[in-house]
């Protein structure tokens, strides 16, 4: 994915405009070790260290990490991608705000790096896109290339019920203490174009697949389509719908839910498979005096 760096912040205001109930549900203490994994330019990232809280972003684009960087020079950021993070040291809490949806490839793989990453009975706090999320801003989508005669667009965000991400969790050695599944619609104001500038902002790899000649008057059809839901007076809304949860990681870390396997008595023990024995490795962006570290992409 690659990310329009200079206008994130203002086309993600919303990102931080809606953060601050989940940085209360995460309410990082002084001196506590925090990782906000996706920080995109580090706006959490500096909220949380504002709470007097050790905290280091983690984002798997080189480009919002230097922007993180430039904008918050004071502070530690690195490349990596969720999927396979490791730190030195376990941490007491992780947050992430709007950026698990992004990490499609196996979500499950990500709360097991997640759960590596973290102190036994440390918290993973986070939001996300929920099941039904952007459902006409989608459907839209959807019609306008079955329209114009074009394969079904793969879409790339990742938005699962509460069952299902709770399920993962639990299976991931969590144990679930709040989930809220709401909608919150919001006001696209970065998106003068309405749901096309949101197509060309959140999914341009789907009009970069289209032949050029058709890409305005795709997403004219796709303002069309979505118009009737999400136009209003004061202009385009989008139709999102959030996951919050606060999880924990299940003190001992030894319960997670394993795959039945017949008992072979003969393997010799080894490793538990939420802590590789590189878990404690991987140090490649000393930002110091932090003593946290992760890999580079
Ligand atoms: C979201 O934050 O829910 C979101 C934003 C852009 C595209 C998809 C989802």
């Amino acid at each position: 994915m690659q990310w329009a760096v200079a206008t994130y912040d203002t086309a993600f205001g919303y990102v931080s405009a809606h953060g601050a109930p989940l940085l209360d549900l995460l309410d990082p203490q002084p001196d506590e070790r925090v990782i906000d994994l996706g920080c995109g330019t580090g706006v959490s990232t500096a909220d949380i260290a504002a709470r007097g809280a050790d905290v280091i972003g983690i984002d798997e684009s080189l480009e919002m990490v230097n922007a993180a960087r430039s904008e918050h020079p004071h502070l530690s950021f690195a490349v990596g991608d969720a999927h396979d993070f490791t730190i030195s040291e376990p941490c007491d809490a992780v947050f992430s705000n709007s950026a698990l949806h992004w990490m499609t490839r196996d979500p499950s793989a990500v709360i097991s790096r997640v759960h590596a990453a973290l102190r036994p009975g440390g918290r993973f706090v986070a939001e996300m896109g929920g099941a039904g999320n952007c459902a006409e801003l989608i459907a839209a989508v959807q019609t306008a290339w079955r329209v114009f005669g074009l394969p079904e667009p793969e879409l790339p965000w990742y938005f699962p019920t509460p069952a299902e991400y709770a399920t993962r969790l639990e299976e991931g050695g969590f144990v679930v203490r709040l989930m809220e599944y709401f909608d919150r619609p919001t006001r696209l104001a970065e998106c003068p174009d309405g749901a096309a500038d949101w197509v060309r902002l959140y999914a341009p790899e789907l009009i970069a697949e289209v032949p050029p000649e058709l890409a305005g008057p795709l997403l004219d059809r796709v303002n069309e389509l979505a118009a009737p839901a999400l136009r209003r007076e004061s202009g385009w809304m989008a139709d999102y719908v959030r996951l919050r949860f606060a999880a924990v990681r299940k003190p001992g870390g030894d319960e997670l839910v394993q795959p039945q396997a017949p008992p072979t008595p003969h393997t010799p023990p080894g490793p538990h498979p939420s802590q590789p024995p590189h878990a404690a490795s991987a140090a490649q962006t000393p930002p110091a005096p932090h003593t946290h570290s992760a890999p580079q992409a």
